[in-house]
């Protein structure tokens, strides 16, 4: 493991204030990282299996945009050394998934959520699924409004951008038809931006040394500032984001046999049975992750 991971200052979290169904800012000494340049992005971009690089034009893609298909719909004359070299100018968006497969970046990825995790731990337990991602994007980009099946750790490495983060479980941000086919379906069609919540966001700003924290299935869209931006993030589930996904399957089952059951974190008692009945239904058809 690099110096640069083992120190224990790597990442900054405040243990006292972390809540992990809030947003909340963090520092970090990653920005300087070398395997986070530009060039050295551009050569792990070339050694990842196809499947896990996507990169497209950004000038046409909004914050009401669909992320769904994305790449495929704007990628059109670019080509992945153009995207990157040339960000600058070129107005593209370049997104490295699951780099826990390649050796050098997973080093990064267990270093950092190794830290992390002793802060985390006693109020969250139980992390697993440890992934990490790398979007670089030209001055003015915009990430279309979406959400992740992953608690995020986001830090900034280059360039500054502007997120609005949402409540994932506020009915007039998130409906529950959404929420129920969102972690049922692992599909965004339901979600949709609109811009009468856009006053229900917290909007934070990052730069180099700052990163955010964004809790599980919290939906957000995000906006670059003028500069190019590389973004670095780590991603996880713990047991608490596997018992909202769980919650949300069985309330799709009860509200298909004609039931209205209430959302996620209002009882933690009935969250607690709609959990068990999911997980062990789960673990009858070898599916449970735990
Ligand atoms: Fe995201």
């Amino acid at each position: 493991m690099s110096d640069v991971v083992r120190a224990n200052n790597i990442v900054q979290l405040d243990a006292a204030q972390f809540r992990y169904d809030q947003p909340s800012l963090l520092s970090h000494q990653l920005a300087g990282h070398p395997l986070f340049t530009l060039e050295k992005l551009l050569v792990l971009a070339k050694r990842l299996p196809k499947n896990q690089v996507r990169f497209y034009y950004a000038t046409d893609v909004k914050a009401y945009s669909a992320l769904e298909g994305v790449a495929e719909r704007h990628k059109g004359d670019l080509s992945l050394d153009e995207a990157i070299s040339r960000i600058a100018e070129k107005k593209s968006y370049v997104f490295l998934q699951n780099l826990e497969t390649d050796p050098e970046y997973n080093e990064v990825i267990q270093g950092v959520l190794g830290v992390i995790e002793p802060q985390t731990n006693k109020q969250d337990p139980g992390m697993y699924g440890r992934c990490g991602w790398v979007f670089l994007s030209s001055p003015g980009a915009e990430t279309p409004y979406h959400r992740d099946h992953e608690k995020t750790f986001l830090f900034q490495i280059r360039g500054a951008k502007s997120l609005s983060v949402f409540d994932p479980e506020d009915p007039s941000v998130v409906s529950a038809s959404e929420n129920e086919t969102f972690h049922s379906a692992y599909t965004l069609r339901e979600t949709v931006y609109r811009p009468e919540i856009e006053p229900k966001a917290k909007v934070f700003t990052i730069s180099p040394g700052m990163g955010l924290y964004m809790p599980f299935s919290a939906p957000h869209w995000v906006k670059n500032h003028d500069e190019v931006s590389i973004s670095f993030s780590v991603t996880c589930n713990t047991r608490s984001s596997q018992r909202i996904e769980y919650v949300h399957r069985t309330n799709k089952v009860l509200r298909r046999a004609g039931l209205n059951p209430n959302g996620a974190g209002l009882s933690p008692a009935v969250d607690r049975l709609k959990y068990l009945a999911m997980r062990s239904w789960l673990n009858l058809r070898g599916k449970s992750v735990s």
